[in-house]
C-alpha cells in the first residue's frame, strides 16, 4: 500500500511539475515580430475547427483534424513586402511557399495534436505529423505538392522569395521563359528544395546538397536520376532510406525532365 502511494505521489508529482522547455510551440514571424503558440492555445481559439482532409500524402488516407485557417493565423502578423511564407519543421525540412498559394484557391489549415488524443505514427517513423502540421484542402485546386503540406512543423516566417535570396539557383536571363530549365527551377523550389540544398543555397539538412561538392548530374545517368526521382529504392535501397517517391500526381514525366534539365543548367554553370 505504502509502495503504491508513494508511486502515486511521484506520478503526480511528475505530470504536474512545470516542463515548460518540453512544451512544442509554433513560432510566427513577421515584420520583425514573432508570436509563439502552444498546441493548447490554439486549439482554445474560437476560430478552431474541425476539418476533414479528403487524401492527406502524409498518412496515405482521408484524416479528420482540428484546426485553425492558416490566413487567420497570418493576419495577426503586421503585413510586410515578403512574397513567401517559410514553413520549417522540427527536422530539418524547410518548405518555401508562395504566398500566392496561401491565398489562392487552396485553403491551408494548421492543424494541432492534441496530447490526450495522439495521432498515429506516420508510415515508417516513430513520430506523428503533430503537434503542429500545415494541410491543404482542395489542394487540387492549386496544384499544391505533397512537399507542401509540413509535418512537425516548428516555424513560419514571413521571407523574400527564394530567387531573390540565393540568385546563383536562377536560371539565366537568357532562357526562354518556355524552356525546360525554368519550369525545372520551379518544379525545384517546390519539391526538392524543402530537403536538399543547391551549391549552399537553401536552408534544408534532411538530404544531400545536389550541386556541390559534386554535381548530382555528374555521377548519376539520366536514366538513374530519373528512376531515382520517380522511385529512390527502385534504385537502391537501405533502412534508413528517406526520400520520398514522386508519382506521376506530384511530378509528371514533362516535370521530371523539366527538373533534370535545371540541374544540368546549374551544373553546366558552376564549371
Ligand atoms: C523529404 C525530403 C526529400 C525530398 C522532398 C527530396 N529528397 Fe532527394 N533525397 C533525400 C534524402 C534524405 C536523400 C539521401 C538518400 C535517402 O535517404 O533517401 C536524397 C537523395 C537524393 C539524390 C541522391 C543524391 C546522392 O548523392 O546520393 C538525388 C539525386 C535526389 N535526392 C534528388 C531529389 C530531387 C530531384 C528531388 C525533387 C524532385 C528530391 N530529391 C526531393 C530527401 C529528399
Amino acid at each position: 500500500m505504502k509502495f503504491v502511494y508513494v508511486l502515486t505521489i511521484l506520478l503526480l508529482g511528475f505530470s504536474s511539475s512545470p516542463v515548460a522547455a518540453a512544451t512544442p510551440v509554433l513560432t510566427l514571424k513577421a515584420g520583425g515580430v514573432a508570436i509563439e503558440f502552444t498546441a493548447d492555445e490554439l486549439l482554445a481559439r474560437p476560430d478552431a475547427e474541425t476539418i476533414a482532409v479528403a487524401r492527406d500524402p502524409s498518412y496515405g488516407k482521408p484524416m479528420s483534424y482540428r484546426g485553425i485557417p492558416l490566413r487567420a493565423l497570418l493576419s495577426a502578423l503586421p503585413s510586410d513586402l515578403t512574397d513567401t511564407i517559410q514553413a520549417r519543421a522540427a527536422d530539418g525540412f524547410v518548405a518555401e511557399i508562395p504566398r500566392a498559394l496561401i491565398s489562392g484557391a487552396a485553403v491551408p489549415w494548421i492543424v494541432v495534436e492534441d496530447a490526450s488524443h495522439p495521432w498515429p505514427p506516420l508510415e515508417g517513423k516513430a513520430i506523428s505529423a503533430g503537434p503542429f502540421y500545415l494541410v491543404w484542402q482542395h489542394p487540387e485546386r492549386a496544384g499544391i505538392s505533397p512537399e507542401q503540406w509540413v509535418f512537425a512543423l516548428a516555424a513560419l516566417t514571413a521571407v523574400p522569395s527564394p530567387l531573390q535570396r540565393w540568385p546563383a539557383i536562377s536560371v539565366d536571363a537568357s532562357v526562354p521563359e518556355d524552356a525546360p530549365a525554368r519550369r525545372g527551377q520551379l518544379a525545384f523550389i517546390a519539391n526538392c528544395l524543402p530537403c536538399h540544398r543547391l551549391g549552399g543555397a537553401g536552408e534544408a539538412t534532411v538530404g544531400p546538397d545536389l550541386l556541390r561538392p559534386m554535381p548530382a548530374t555528374a555521377y548519376f545517368t539520366e536514366a538513374g536520376l530519373r528512376a531515382l526521382i520517380r522511385n529512390p529504392a527502385a534504385v537502391r535501397h537501405w533502412p534508413a532510406q528517406q526520400m520520398p517517391a514522386f508519382d506521376d500526381n506530384a511530378l509528371s514525366e514533362f516535370d521530371i525532365d523539366a527538373v533534370i534539365a535545371y540541374l544540368h543548367h546549374l551544373a553546366a554553370r558552376s564549371k
